[in-house]
């Protein structure tokens, strides 16, 4: 058998000596062999799937994490940057954190949060929230440790509205209340819902932990520090940071 397709291996090259352009059909060789006209005519292999292309260089740039200074009148947010999750993984993550570290989420956090939460979305300065009649009821307030200052969206700033730790919970470095002043109570509670589901959205895609609790008791010293009208009220606070780990059994 290997005395015959040596043979055969020698016919074929003669063939391609002698220029012929195809060689004997039976080789075993044929096709296969580089040198072999035949192999000529082989089909092509077919090519190699092009790579994806790699992500832009400035996709992988670190984010930038500026701390944010409280106490002082304002707190100049800057622009948000979006997050690369998509909305069904966000929707996967979402659930409520109630342990949190110490490390404050910074500046470019918070400006993404108040937008994503209520921000303006539109040139005619509607909002990410939608709102029963456009009465845009909602305010939010961000409580650090230091002092508390309220969301202003058409600057998309924080404006101090009190001095101390005015926290409902302190289970977090920073919480927000969510107050209404619309002046029915389930549509005050719709109204600020929408907008507290946005912020958590937001968190679950950036990582961040966050949940919502109703505000209990009285609320009138509260509204009174806040410097808030009678009707508009504080409905729900939600903390927002790090989730801390799992306690050691
Ligand atoms: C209107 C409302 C009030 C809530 N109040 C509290 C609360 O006071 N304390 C708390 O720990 N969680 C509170 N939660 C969170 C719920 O306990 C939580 O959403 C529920 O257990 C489901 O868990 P999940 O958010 O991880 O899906 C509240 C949720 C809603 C919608």
């Amino acid at each position: 058998m290997k005395m015959r397709n040596g043979m055969l291996v020698l016919i074929c090259s003669l063939f391609v000596v002698l220029g012929m352009t195809s060689c004997a059909s039976n080789c075993p060789k044929c096709a296969a062999c580089p040198d072999c006209p035949a192999a000529a005519e082989a089909p092509a292999k077919a090519e190699e799937p092009a790579k994806a292309e790699e992500p832009a260089a400035e996709a992988k740039q670190a984010k930038t994490e500026t701390p944010i200074e409280v106490g002082g009148d304002e707190i100049v947010l800057p622009e948000p940057l979006p997050v690369s999750v998509t909305l069904t993984d966000s929707l996967k993550q979402r659930r409520s954190v109630r342990s949190y570290t110490e490390k404050m989420i910074s500046l470019e956090q918070m400006s993404a949060l108040l937008w994503s939460a209520n921000g303006i979305n539109r040139e005619d300065g509607k909002r990410t929230a939608p709102s029963a009649r456009n009465m845009q009821s909602v305010s939010i307030f961000v409580a650090f440790e230091k002092a508390a200052y309220r969301y202003d969206h058409k600057s998309h700033s924080l404006k101090k509205a009190a001095d101390g730790d005015l926290r409902p919970v302190k289970a977090a470095p920073v919480e927000f209340i969510f107050t209404s002043n619309y002046d029915n109570e389930v549509i005050k509670g719709i109204d600020a819902g929408t907008a507290s589901q946005n912020l958590a959205l937001y968190c679950a895609a950036e990582g961040l932990g966050t949940v919502i609790r109703m505000m209990r008791g009285d609320q009138s010293e509260l509204q009174k520090a806040l410097q808030l009208e009678a009707n508009d009220v504080p409905l729900f606070n939600m903390a927002v940071g790090y989730e801390a780990p799992a306690a050691q059994e």
